[in-house]
Order: structure tokens, then sequence, then C-alpha cells
């Protein structure tokens, strides 16, 4: 696991921004795995900045997202859908056809077949090039709740109260969360070929701590990731305040720039 330890949330933001930018300049037709939340939206105002100062291209670049709240369609405010069309996809010149969300409508005896076809989307595709995850309190990363296997695959799921309570900063009153999602498996995010996990602020620290240096268990789905061979972790110094090996990801992040290689 690379580790890359920044100043704040900007910066974490700048780093990841140029990660994604590599990696379309070297395949302009890659697919990208995407995340919600408050943890991305730096990183998505970047790539629209690049896009809009830069020119950076993504008219090939084709997209799935992890995750949406099951009963929402996408023209509800607070559907992921509706997330990404204006915290990203609305400003840059990506073909909407290429954008793919979970669709939250899906009648439920439609589900299965539904999650299965999803991920025979991505394989047939080719595969996601690079996932973008952030972490949720719990430690889930999609909407992998705690007791998620790490070979689970595209699902229904029902959310986990800490969840729930986290997320409800977003809607008018807690009883309006959705009580279910449908998410990547750990198994379908641990398939792409390189993976980044942002974290920031204080709130993280704990369970940043839990997922990069704890044992790897369903009960924090994001300790997953340690068995991932290309997992860059970028976190703010908030976030990183409970990692007990801080000084040797700074240490070891300092080196691979001076021969200029990465070092997972
Ligand atoms: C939601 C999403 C996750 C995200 C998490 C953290 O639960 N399903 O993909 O990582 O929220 O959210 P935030 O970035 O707002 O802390």
């Amino acid at each position: 696991m690379r580790v890359i330890i920044v100043k704040n949330y900007e910066e974490m933001s700048k780093e990841a921004g140029k990660l994604v930018k590599e990696l379309i300049i070297k395949k302009s037709n890659c697919i990208l795995g995407l995340a919600t939340g408050s943890t991305p939206i730096g990183l998505y105002k970047e790539l629209i900045r690049m896009h809009k100062e830069e020119g950076l291209d993504f008219s090939k670049v084709i997209t799935f997202n992890l995750d949406e709240y099951y009963g929402l369609s996408g023209d509800h405010p607070q559907s992921y859908r509706y997330f990404m069309d204006t915290n990203l996809f609305n400003e840059i010149n990506i073909k909407k056809e290429n954008t793919h969300v979970p669709d939250g409508k899906i009648p439920i005896d439609e589900i299965e077949e539904y999650c299965k076809k999803y991920e025979e989307m991505i394989k047939n595709l080719g595969g996601i090039d690079l996932q973008i995850l952030g972490i949720g309190g719990d430690g889930h990363i999609g909407f992998n709740e705690p007791g998620s296997s790490i070979y689970s695959r595209t699902r229904l799921v029902a959310l986990d109260e800490q969840t729930i309570k986290d997320n409800s900063r977003f809607f008018e009153k807690i009883e309006d969360v959705p009580k279910f999602a449908l998410t990547m498996g750990v198994g379908t995010i641990l398939e792409a070929r390189e993976i980044i996990l942002l974290a920031n602020g204080s709130k993280k620290a704990e369970v940043v701590a839990k997922a990069i240096e704890g044992p790897i268990t369903s009960q924090i789905t994001a300790s997953a990731l340690q068995l991932h061979p290309k997992v860059t972790v970028i976190l703010d110094e908030e976030a990183s305040s409970h990692l007990r090996r801080k000084e040797y990801y700074k240490f070891a992040y300092e080196a691979e720039k001076k021969i200029n290689f990465r070092i997972f």
C-alpha cells in the first residue's frame, strides 16, 4: 500500500487529480470507478479545472459509480446520479451514455439480474482501470457495511445505523434517508487494476488506521484493500493522525519521488 500524507483537503484532492489525469492521458478510453460523498468533491473540482484550463479530455472516458440509494430516482437531489451529474459530469465533456450509476428504482424482483448485468458491463468493457474510494465512518467502501464478505459482488444491502446517521446531514430529516442501497461488492472493487482511497479530517482518523494497519476483517470493509497490490491512500494530516507508521509512509513517499518510481 502506498500511503501519501498531505497537508490538507486541497492538496489531497490535487494529488488524486494528478493520478487521474496521468491515466486519462495514457489511456484516453480508460474506465474510472467513481465514488460519492463529500470526500471526492475536491477531486471532481480539480478534474473540472483540468478540463477547462488544461483541456483534459473526457470524451472517451467511461465511468461506473460504486453505489446508489435504493428507492431514489436519478433526478432526486440526494441520489448519487444527481450528485455525479452536478458535481462532475455536467461540467466536463464526458458522454452521458458513458456514465453508469446503479439505478435506484429497479424493481425488487429484477435486482439480482440487474446487478449481474452491471458487473458484466464492467467486465465486457475491459474492467475498471482506476477506482476512486472514500471511506465511511464505519469503515465501509461503497456501501459495503460491516459484515460484507470480501468476495461480495454488486447487490442490494441494508444500510447500517451509523451510515444512516452520518448521511442524514444531506437530508431534511433522518427518516428521509433510504434504508437500502445498491452497491458494488468488496470483491468487485478489488478487481479494479488500481485503487485510490481518499480520506480527510480527524473524524476519519481512527477508522483509517484500522483499515490500513489493522487486521483484514469484514467488520471494516476498507481493510480488504490490504489484499490489493496497487492501492494509493491519500490522506490529509488529520486523517493520518492515528497511523502508527506515519513517519515511514512519509519517508517512503519522499524516497520514491527522488527515483521517480511509484512504490506500493
Ligand atoms: C457514503 C458512500 C461512500 C462514501 C462515504 C463517505 O456512504 N456510499 O462511498 O465513501 O459515504 O462519505 P463522506 O466522503 O461524505 O465522508
